[in-house]
């Protein structure tokens, strides 16, 4: 997709992330993936939806026998309710049993999604349990959570594209950009 496209508009002209950025982490991390996991195989496991674009540019790169799998969680009730439930969506489709986990996100913010799969895929006796996520937002942070594998660090603003949306849209855009405030506060 053209820089001058029309989605372009809605995100601030100075990108976060751009497209070979992204490209170029990626293929690090699918490195050091490899090598942690060189005599071993995984399961992917892509948390929808923000983590397919991520997902499917990051397998590609890692070079051990792997399989996919795919989960959807949800926050349930409102931001002010802290209670940190996580309502499952869609569950995996195979038992993971004995088998190498590893979770990939596009961003970790308050922590409490990736907290409550964790500790819900270890009581179903997972062999181990790793996370990949793009984007890191730590100042978010509500629960503590360990990443393996941080893409990266980025300050506490409304970050679209590359999978990431703003009411499910702009997830198309290749590259990482804010969000012009307009757009919401219209
Ligand atoms: C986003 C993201 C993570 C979660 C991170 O998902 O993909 O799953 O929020 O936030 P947390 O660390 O505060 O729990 P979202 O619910 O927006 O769904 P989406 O991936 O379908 O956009």
């Amino acid at each position: 997709m053209d820089k001058n496209s029309m989605l372009y508009q809605d995100i601030e002209s100075e990108l976060l992330i751009t497209r070979e950025k992204i490209a170029e982490r990626v293929r690090v991390l699918g490195q050091q993936i490899t090598r942690d996991y060189h005599d071993r195989s995984l399961v992917a496991v892509s948390i929808l939806k923000g983590s397919v674009l991520f997902f499917a540019d990051l397998i590609r790169e890692i070079d051990v026998p792997l399989t996919i799998d795919f989960m959807q969680a949800s926050s349930y009730g409102d931001s002010t309710e802290s209670s940190g439930f996580v309502h499952i969506k869609k569950d995996l489709d195979r038992s993971i049993e004995g088998k190498d986990i590893l979770l990939v996100e596009d961003i970790v913010d308050s922590g409490r999604t990736l907290s409550y799969l964790k500790t819900m895929l270890k009581k179903r006796g997972a062999a181990s349990i790793r996370i990949a996520t793009l984007l890191d937002k730590p100042e978010g942070r509500q629960v503590e959570m360990e990443v393996d594998y941080v893409g990266f660090i980025i300050p506490n603003a409304f970050v679209v594209g590359y999978g990431l949306d703003y009411a499910e849209r702009y997830r198309n855009i290749p590259d990482i950009g804010i969000l012009r405030p307009k757009v919401y506060q219209q």
